[in-house]
Order: structure tokens, then sequence, then C-alpha cells
């Protein structure tokens, strides 16, 4: 399979979960993918299990000199960068009148600020090469509408659909794609990390939240990351040109819009 056959990747939060699985399957698709990570001791273990076409860069979204390193340091390992993913995020819930400012700001920073920085260093960049590209942000069907307790994680994901059609809309004229994928829900290390906060909020045992979830979902079971590949690479490769400013759902039939 070669339908990304010498591009450049950098996707965001790509040491594990969703993030590593997109760059596993674009190396299968013949791209070098940089893991960029916070985690950075995690990104070179992933790098290292993904072979010489991975490449494992320290980024944190929150911090501009970082990002504008890993784009440069991306740039020098491979050469050019023709597809970014804005995929870092942070979950965080609370009912309203316990959210707590410090953590609504870094939520805030990494899922949307993070991800509006990330994409106008990558846009630079593939704005000077003159070669478009293809940027795809990862919504959530937590940006199509508000649900108790998760009023700031639901707000950042809503943020990024806006800026999916913004920057869209202002970047096609170089031939730059920006497009977004909202999964539903798909278990994996960050989903361990809700269930334990809804067994703690709603009373539920271990486990519970997850398969209550999973049942809900029209196609009958939890998302896997493995269930979100055919778009992020169909979004990364030549086939999806005519394709401008779009949040896709890929979710089991969770939300129809
Ligand atoms: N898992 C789901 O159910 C689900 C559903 C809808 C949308 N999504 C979205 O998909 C994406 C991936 O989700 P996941 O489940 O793989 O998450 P995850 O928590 O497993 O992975 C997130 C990665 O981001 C990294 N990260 C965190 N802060 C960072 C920072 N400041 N700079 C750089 N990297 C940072 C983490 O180290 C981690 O490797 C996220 O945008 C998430 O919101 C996930």
């Amino acid at each position: 399979m070669t339908r990304l056959k010498g591009k450049v990747a950098i996707i965001t939060g790509s040491a594990r979960g969703i993030g590593r699985t997109f760059a596993e399957v674009y190396i299968r698709e013949g791209a070098s993918v940089a893991i960029a990570d916070i985690d950075f001791s995690r990104a070179q273990q992933t790098a290292e299990e993904l072979g010489e076409a991975a490449f494992a860069v320290q980024l944190d979204v929150t911090s501009q000199d970082s990002i504008d390193a890993a784009v440069q340091e991306t740039v020098a390992q491979f050469g050019q960068i023709d597809i970014l993913i804005n995929n870092a995020a942070l979950f965080t819930a609370a009912p309203i009148v316990e959210i707590d400012r410090q953590n609504y700001e870094q939520v805030f920073a990494v899922n949307f600020t993070g991800s509006l920085f990330m994409l106008q260093a990558v846009a630079k960049h593939m704005i000077e090469r003159k070669k478009g590209g293809k940027i795809i942000n990862m919504a959530s069907q937590a940006g199509r509408r508000g649900e108790a307790l998760v009023a700031v994680y639901c707000a950042t994901k809503a943020a990024i659909i806006s800026l999916t059609q913004s920057a869209g809309l202002d970047l096609i004229k170089h031939g730059i794609n920006v497009n977004a994928i909202s999964p539903g829900v798909v278990d994996g290390e960050h989903w361990d990390g809700v269930d334990a906060f809804f067994a703690k909020h709603e009373n539920k045992q271990p486990g519970q939240k997850k398969k209550e979830v999973g049942e809900a979902v029209p196609f009958g079971r939890m998302g896997r990351a493995e269930d979100l590949t055919g778009m992020a690479v169909y979004l990364a490769s030549d086939e999806s040109d005519y394709v401008v400013a779009q949040t896709y759902n890929v979710d089991g039939g969770q939300w129809m819009s």
C-alpha cells in the first residue's frame, strides 16, 4: 500500500493511542512520520518500535518555542512536511460548579490553542514550500453537542470544528486542505481515565461506563483506533484534494450531520 508514498507527516500526541495507530498506518502507506509528543521517552520508544520511517520529536503544543523547534526538527530530519495531524489533547470533566480555572486554561491551551498554533506553524512551512498539504484536526462527538460534566472538553472540540472551517476556507488557496475527524468513543488508555472519572462521579463500577457507552453506539461497540485509519489516510492522500473545511463523523453512527 502506497497511498502516502514519499509524504512526510507530523502527528502530535502520537506516542500512544489513536495518534500512534495513525503513525503506524501512515508508515505502512509509505510515509515518514514525526512522533511528536510531550512524553518524549514514550515517543522515542514508539519511534523505535515503528522503525526507521518514524522519528521522535519533543513537543509541547502549549509552547510556541516548542512548536517552532518541532517543525524545524521535522524538516531537518525529513526535508519537508506534507501532512499534519493535530491529535494531542487532554480530557477533563467536572460538574459546572467545580470547574477549576487552571485546569480549564490548561485543557484549552493543549486542545485548542495548541492545535491553532501547530496548524499555523505547519501552514507557514507549506505556503513557503508551494506544494500544498493536508491538515487534519481531531474533533470529537463531544464537539457536536454539550454534555453534563464535560463542558470544557466539549467546548474545546466545538472550537476545533470551527477552526477547521475557518482555516479550511483560508488555506485552500494555497492548496492546503484542512479537515477534521470526529470520533465517538474510542477505547484505549484515554478512555481508561474517563471510565475512572465516571466511576467516581456516577458511583459506577470500574469498566461499567465503558460497557454502557459501547452498548449505546448504533454499531454496537466502542470504537477502536483502527476504525479511524481509513478516514485518516483518505484525508491525507491526493484523493481528498476537493474536500475542504469538513468534519467527518467516524463514530459508529453516534452523530448524524
Ligand atoms: N479516545 C476517544 O474516545 C476519543 C474520542 C473522540 C476524540 N478523541 C480525540 O482523539 C485524539 C487522540 O485521543 P487518544 O484517545 O489517543 O488520547 P491519548 O490521551 O491516549 O493520547 C494523547 C497524547 O497527547 C499527548 N499530549 C498531551 N499533552 C500534550 C502536549 N501539551 N503537547 C504534545 N503532546 C501532548 C499525550 O502525551 C498522549 O501521548 C484527541 O484529540 C482526542 O480528543 C478521542
